[in-house]
């Protein structure tokens, strides 16, 4: 199959490169190496592929192109931080991008999927607890007096008691509430209505995995974990520490890239998580486990205006696509971020 992987330069996109590789597909990739995530190319960049080094947005297609069969499309500008700085470079560059490829790729005759790499981003502040107690469910709301007073939890309303998230699934409403996660549901929507072959979008959790870029500005907290421990400095971890994340290896990615491609009747959205709560202090110690060293999270309190206190995505889509469950950090940290593996 010849694949067209936009974003393949990046960190989830190369190792889509790599998997498509070696089950034999011919690889074109579009990628702008964006000067805001790279100073000079990745040294993983490989010699079987085709690179074309091209901001979607301006693309102009070339005979290459005319039998792509299927397109991943990874190209994006990440980060909430960064959409904050530049957002009009960023709205642009995710979605008059899908724009222009949306554009282009219902001219080609030989198109028989899509696969958009969407975000939990989409989802805002969309989560749901339940009350262990009453079962009362109610939203992640947390008063301002509450978190000053270091009360970090959501509590039930109807009783007080800690209230547990539920894991969100594909049918939870979008709700982005910043411009990143604006910019990828725009994504999913420039696909509305397109009709020359099945779109599906994958919402990914939080992703990990070699080649991570652990001290980027826009890094993730499971990145600058993995930074600070290898150097043997203890994480920072905001309010208690307790909070539930749900990370994903970016192998378990890759294969659900690579199921789609040949799957008939996969679902057009699937959540693309690990399912399995996992707190900040828990991921410190797995990854300090994975490493070899010694390294002690430093809970220091205080929280960020607008963070969520869990999330959590149901996985039973993604699992029915892998035909297993995904991988569970304790797993994953060890093929990520163990020393003799390639470099994170
Ligand atoms: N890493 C995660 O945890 C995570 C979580 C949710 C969703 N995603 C999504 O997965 C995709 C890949 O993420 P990643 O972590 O590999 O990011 P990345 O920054 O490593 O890779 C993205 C690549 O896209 C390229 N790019 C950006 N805008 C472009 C444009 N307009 N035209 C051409 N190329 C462009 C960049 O140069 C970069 O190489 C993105 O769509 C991202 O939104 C990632
Ligand atoms: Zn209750």
């Amino acid at each position: 199959m010849k694949v067209l992987v936009t974003g393949g330069a990046g960190f989830i996109g190369s190792h889509v490169v790599d998997g498509l590789r070696s089950q034999g597909d011919e690889v074109i990739v579009i990628d702008s190496l964006d000067p805001g995530v790279y100073q000079y190319p990745p040294d993983y960049l490989r010699a079987d592929v085709t690179y074309c080094f091209a901001d979607l947005r301006y693309w102009r297609p070339d005979a290459r192109f005319d039998d792509v069969e299927a397109i991943i499309h990874l190209a994006a500008l990440g980060g909430v931080s960064r959409a904050a700085q530049e957002f009009s470079n960023l709205i642009s560059a995710n979605v008059a991008g899908t724009a222009r490829l949306v554009e282009i790729a219902k001219t080609w005759s030989r198109l028989e999927k899509i696969v958009l790499a969407s975000s939990f981003s989409v989802y805002g502040a969309n989560y749901m607890y339940k009350c262990p107690t009453c079962s009362k469910v109610t939203t992640g709301e947390r008063q301002p007096d509450a978190l000053a007073q270091g009360q970090y939890q959501v509590l039930c309303p109807q009783c007080g008691t800690v209230a547990e998230i539920m894991p969100i699934t594909e049918e939870a409403a979008p709700g982005p509430l910043e411009g990143y996660g604006a910019s990828k549901y725009m994504q999913e929507l420039c696909f509305r209505g397109f009709s020359a072959c099945p779109v599906h979008i994958l919402r990914f959790s939080s992703v990990y995995g070699q080649r991570m870029r652990v001290f980027d500005s826009e890094s993730t907290i499971i990145a600058r974990i993995a930074g600070w421990i290898t150097n043997e400095q203890p994480p920072k971890l905001f309010e208690d520490g307790r909070q539930i994340r749900d990370w994903v290896y970016v192998g378990d990615v890759v294969e659900a890239i690579l199921a789609l491609l040949t799957e008939k009747a996969a679902p057009p959205i699937i959540n693309v998580c690990s399912g399995v709560p996992t707190t900040l202090v828990e991921a410190c110690n797995l990854i300090a486990e994975a490493i070899k060293v010694q390294c002690f999270p430093e809970v220091v309190g205080g929280f960020r205006a607008g963070d969520m206190r869990h999330c959590l995505g149901d996985s039973t889509l993604l699992s029915n696509l892998l035909e297993r469950s995904p991988m569970q950090l304790s797993e994953g940290a060890r093929l990520a971020f163990s020393r003799q593996e390639e470099g994170i």
